[in-house]
């Protein structure tokens, strides 16, 4: 080849060469361009989905507070009016709510009792105590407002309302298709709270751990509130008393290991019944 169309073919060869090199250089300067936009768009989707997440789990939370208030409230109202047909105040519910939880927490310390009583277990007894009477809405006032000891007759009919508060719980829960834990909490201590460890009790006569954990610590909160409190036929008993008579009954009404626990937690009760006595 002649020397001048050698050179000629080199410069073409060179000027192809640097054309490649700054076609390969510029592509690849648009890609990264192109992947860098890409990354920024999905660090702006990853954002916008976090913010959606985190306002969505925002709302659940409210939501569920505010189902759980109405909760609350609708149990409270409902215990409300069946102690307006009794003849306790007000104050009966929030001491039973506090004895209940006092009573929970000091036998969770008992190695035989620490696994049913969870945290959870303890909230429920809580909330689930109020409704421990509400079979008294059934119950005909010439009973439930005689001012004296009742016949036999009349005190088999006040027994059922630990049947009739059962039944509603428990036709409340067909009625919804559902069966919470709550309302399961809610039907036992309607219906054995009047139980006895000895067999003695109503309405099933069940004996010692037949009945569930959540009766035999009602059973306890409930006598010493009632012992207590004044009704038009007794006077309101000391808590020394009161507590004579749930030690004295250890065995026979009371579970004895929860009246052991009782007798380690007593002036709590007394500072509950004294903070929120009955005007
Ligand atoms: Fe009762």
């Amino acid at each position: 080849m002649p020397y001048p169309l050698l050179t000629t073919a080199a410069l073409m060869l060179c000027a192809l060469l640097a054309a490649t090199v700054v076609y390969f250089a510029l592509t690849r300067q648009r890609a990264n361009r192109l992947l860098a936009e890409r990354t920024r768009e999905m660090e702006r989707a990853r954002e916008e989905l976090a913010e959606q997440k985190s306002q969505f789990e925002a709302e659940v939370a409210r939501r569920s507070r505010e189902i759980e208030a109405i909760k609350d409230a609708t149990i409270l109202a409902l215990a409300g009016l069946a102690e307006t047909r009794d003849t306790d105040t007000g104050a009966h519910i929030r001491r039973t709510q506090l004895y209940i939880k006092t009573l929970a927490e000091a036998a969770r310390k008992v190695p035989a009792y620490a696994s049913a009583l969870t945290g959870e277990t303890i909230t429920l007894l809580y909330k689930t105590a109020p409704l421990h009477d509400i079979g008294k809405v059934g119950i005909p006032d010439r009973i439930l407002f005689k001012p004296g000891p009742l016949t036999e007759e009349e005190f088999a009919i006040m027994k059922e309302h630990t049947t009739l508060g059962g039944r509603a719980i428990s036709q409340a829960q067909k009625q919804l298709g559902i069966s919470t834990s709550f309302l399961q909490l809610a039907h036992e201590i309607a219906t054995t709270h009047h139980e006895k460890w000895d067999g003695t009790g109503y309405p099933a006569g069940l004996r010692g751990e037949q009945i569930p954990l959540s009766g035999r610590l009602m059973a306890i909160a409930d006598v010493y509130d009632a012992l207590r409190s004044r009704r038009v036929y007794k006077k309101a008993m000391s808590h020394e008393e009161a507590c004579e008579i749930i030690r004295r009954d250890a065995g026979r009404q009371f579970d004895p290991a929860l009246t052991d626990v009782f007798d380690r937690v007593h002036e709590d009760f007394r500072r509950i019944s004294e903070t929120y006595a009955d005007e």
